[in-house]
């Protein structure tokens, strides 16, 4: 259990380093990719190789991370709330620099609260046996070339603005996905546009054929010792990236 944890509080520090992070930001980290009840709901393990090698595609262990992730117990609020507080004590000063106080912690709690549930949901969802999250990162791929970290830091470094053909952006994965966004969060995306780019029955509500919803439907209870290890950074981070790349086909 030390070794383990001394590996990640390692491998932690070089990926701390190359985005600047503070010595008490990568504590933090540390802690919540160390603590048994984050670890029990966001499974983070799968995601080490991506901590390893910046130059590989992040898809295979995206892939892998959601099959754990999916068929683990969701994160309770105590939990969600815990890994924010930590996240947010610890990393203060990195924060600040973006503008981001203390006083917003409260308000930013709730929101991952209530929208913890949707994003799960979507990046559980199946088309057949693929995960949607993993289906359309591949099609990105055959567009984009490999996903890795470098390859989408550069990317995002060019500000290119990447155009999507409407098979990689209207699939039934992305239309089961529109659908449950748009049910919790009413009005995010302009339904003409999403329309323009997928034609009118995208928006129609149906759940399309093969579309599968494959989140665990428990809830982690809290546990009392500490288990493995991972990587929350990366996971969260990670997941935005996932999230941001489904809703930037829509913006
Ligand atoms: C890293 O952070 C330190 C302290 O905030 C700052 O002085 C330094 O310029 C930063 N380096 C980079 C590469 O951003
Ligand atoms: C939050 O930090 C406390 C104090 O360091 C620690 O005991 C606890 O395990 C952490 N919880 C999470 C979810 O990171
Ligand atoms: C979790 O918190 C959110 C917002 O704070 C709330 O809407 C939701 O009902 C809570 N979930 C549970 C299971 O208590
Ligand atoms: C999308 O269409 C292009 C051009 O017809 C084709 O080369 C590509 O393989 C298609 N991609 C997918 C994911 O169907
Ligand atoms: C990308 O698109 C936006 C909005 O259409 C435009 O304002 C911006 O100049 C474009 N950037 C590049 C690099 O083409």
């Amino acid at each position: 259990m030390l070794t383990r944890t001394l590996t990640i509080s390692a491998l932690l520090s070089v990926a701390a380093a190359q985005i600047n992070l503070s010595a008490s930001c990568t504590k933090a980290l540390t802690t919540i990719a160390t603590n048994a009840d984050a670890n029990a709901c966001l499974t983070p393990s799968p995601l080490l190789p991506i901590l390893t090698d910046s130059s590989a595609s992040v898809v295979d262990p995206i892939n892998n991370w959601l099959t754990s992730l999916c068929a683990a117990p969701s994160c309770s609020n105590d939990t969600i709330a815990a890994i924010v507080t930590n996240a947010t004590t610890g990393c203060a000063t990195d924060l600040a620099a973006i503008g981001y106080t203390a006083e917003s912690t409260p308000a930013v709690s709730a929101l991952i609260q209530q929208y913890y549930p949707t994003v799960r949901n979507v990046v559980c969802l199946k088309d057949g046996n693929t995960n949607c999250v993993t289906q359309t990162l591949t099609n990105i791929q055959g567009v984009l070339g490999p996903l890795s970290i470098q390859n989408v830091l550069a990317l995002v470094a060019a500000d290119t603005n990447v155009t999507l053909p409407a098979n990689i952006s209207c699939t039934n994965c992305l239309k089961a996905a529109y659908n449950a966004v748009n049910t919790e969060i009413p009005g995010l995306f302009t339904t003409d546009t999403v329309q323009n780019e997928c034609g009118a029955s995208f928006t129609d509500g149906a759940t399309p054929a093969g579309i599968s919803e494959t989140a665990s439907t428990k809830t982690a209870a809290s546990q009392t010792k500490d288990s493995g290890a991972l990587m929350l950074g990366v996971s969260s981070a990670t997941l935005l990236m996932i999230i941001s790349s489904a809703f930037a086909v829509f913006a």
